[in-house]
């Protein structure tokens, strides 16, 4: 497989890109001052007001709104299996396997796949795009190869679980704690006291250290296979990184499971000082002190409070002329200007989801410092946690060892995921990198979303896995 480097550009002038960031940032300052107000009423209100916002504006379909991987799935006319897996501290974690009801056991591709997903989402996000278009197919398949002609494609194959799944891949959706509405809870046998004083006591660290190795470890477990492919989207490659550098864990033999680790709009944890990311830096850091009392160890986006939000969004989306528009404007906003998103009502129910106080404040820190670190604690919980040091640790990503096994792909207008964090993900990473992709025009969400995205993203993706396969001995 060969490269794809393109040279990094953006369209987009200086001034504009300062107004768009400062919108943005009102937008989630907003946002934030919201949900901290109603992390104050019980769920129970919470619950009530969404009820009482359906009777007013109601949504076509309901079971939309924050709707699960699993029930995702049945709508497509797909099966899973569900396994509890505990990490080594004791959180239990729901690890999906999608099941290709055409497909038989037999006839699967030779190594699993494992897909982690971004902040503020869960799984579903891999699910949700042209979901109501997607359908099993066979595989092997007499399918017809796609037309050359762009008229002749439709919205389907967005996806990019269930594309892989009706192309013979065992595909598999990761979990971190906390990822769940249903909050499976703790293994009294193995949890920590940390955990046990306070569920919410977590941060990225512990996404890296524990949920990812335990992900890995149950889909080897159930699969028997000795590697496996891995997808990361956004803070799904980041807790990939933070993990793959980890080197103060005995015997450790994580690396050499991972066969080949795709990661989509990839997170380092350092963005640049371009006009996009110096505002979002400047507030950050301006509401950091005043959250973080309130954020430490609080679920902060509660389920029941992402299905109050969503109901709104939802709601808007669907019956206010122009909803659509103003949902274009705030994925812009958020994630850098785009022309590429299409949004449907399925996708519009999963996000927000799943934001805890120490993750949120996790990444406030990274922005702050620029600089992928352990959880900051402040100076005295830092002395007795890291070894006697009253500053945090600093991942080292040169640490990395995969060699020639991780796969890049980058947007040009991607706000959170800028293209200088990924020319320093490449310099660090080096002869890691086997196959970098630059797209035209894409921001965050793209990856996801964009109404290009099977061309763009899962057709490259899927050509490179069987690629990649081709070379298992
Ligand atoms: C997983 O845990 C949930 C909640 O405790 C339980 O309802 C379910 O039966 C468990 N599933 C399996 C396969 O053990
Ligand atoms: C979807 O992908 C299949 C291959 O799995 C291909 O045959 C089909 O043409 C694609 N359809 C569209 C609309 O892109
Ligand atoms: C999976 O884990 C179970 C329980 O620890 C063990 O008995 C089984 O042999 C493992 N399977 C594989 C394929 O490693
Ligand atoms: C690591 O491996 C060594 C040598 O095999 C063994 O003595 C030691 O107990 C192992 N440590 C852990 C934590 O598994
Ligand atoms: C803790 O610090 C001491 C002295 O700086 C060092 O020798 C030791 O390896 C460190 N331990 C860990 C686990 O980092
Ligand atoms: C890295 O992978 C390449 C290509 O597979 C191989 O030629 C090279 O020897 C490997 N390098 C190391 C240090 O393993």
């Amino acid at each position: 497989m060969t490269s794809e480097d393109k040279p990094p550009t953006t369209k987009f002038e200086n001034v504009a890109s300062l107004m768009i960031s400062c919108l943005g940032l009102l937008l989630i300052v907003t946002t934030v001052n919201l949900a901290c107000a109603s992390c104050q009423l019980n769920s129970t209100r919470v619950t009530e007001i969404a009820d009482q916002l359906e009777t007013l504006a109601p949504i076509d379909d309901p079971s939309l709104v924050a709707a699960s991987p699993q029930s995702l799935l049945a709508r497509a006319g797909f099966k899973y299996e569900v396994y509890n897996i505990t990490t080594d501290d004791g959180y239990i974690l729901q690890l999906i396997h999608i099941i290709n009801p055409l497909v038989s056991r037999n006839n699967l591709r030779r190594l699993p796949v494992l897909m982690q997903c971004p902040l503020l989402v869960t799984s579903g996000i891999f699910l949700a795009p042209s979901l109501d278009e997607t359908q099993p197919v066979a595989y092997p398949s007499n399918n017809q190869p796609l037309s050359d002609n762009p008229r002749e494609w439709t919205s389907s194959n967005r996806s990019l679980a269930l594309f892989l799944a009706n192309n013979g891949f065992d595909m598999w959706l990761g979990c971190n704690r906390g990822c769940d509405a249903n909050n499976m809870g703790l293994d009294e046998t193995k949890a920590s006291p940390r955990a046990r004083a306070n569920y919410y006591s977590y941060s990225i660290d512990d996404f890296a250290r524990f949920d990812l190795s335990a992900n890995v470890d149950g889909v080897l477990n159930k699969t028997g296979a000795k590697k496996l492919l891995q997808v990361g989207f956004s803070q799904g490659t980041l807790i990939s990184f933070m993990r793959l550098a980890t080197t103060d864990i005995a015997n450790d033999t994580f690396s050499s499971k991972i066969h080949t680790f795709v990661a989509m709009a990839p997170v380092a944890g350092r963005m640049s000082l371009s006009p996009l990311q110096l505002p979002l830096r400047a507030v950050v850091a301006a509401i950091y002190p005043v959250l973080y009392p309130i954020f430490l160890n609080n679920p902060v986006l509660t389920p029941e409070l992402s299905r109050l939000v969503i109901t709104v969004t939802l709601s808007l989306y669907e019956n206010l002329p122009g909803g659509e528009a103003i949902i274009q404007l705030i994925g812009s906003l958020l994630g850098g200007p785009s022309l590429n998103m299409q949004f449907d009502r399925v996708i519009v129910g999963q996000v927000p989801l799943n934001g805890h106080g120490n993750q949120l404040a996790h990444f406030a820190q990274l922005i702050m410092i620029n600089q992928a670190a352990k959880f900051d604690y402040g100076p005295i919980e830092n002395l007795q946690r890291y070894n006697n040091s009253l500053v945090t640790p600093k991942y080292d990503f040169t640490k990395i060892r995969l060699n020639q096994s991780i796969a890049l792909f980058a947007g040009t207008n991607d706000a959170l995921a800028p293209l200088d964090n990924v020319g320093y993900l490449r310099s660090v990473l080096q002869n890691n990198v086997f196959y970098q992709k630059t797209i035209e025009g894409y921001n965050h969400f793209d990856f996801s979303i964009a109404r290009d995205n099977y061309q763009q993203v899962n057709k490259p993706i899927l050509d490179l896995l069987i690629d990649r396969l081709a070379k298992v001995q």
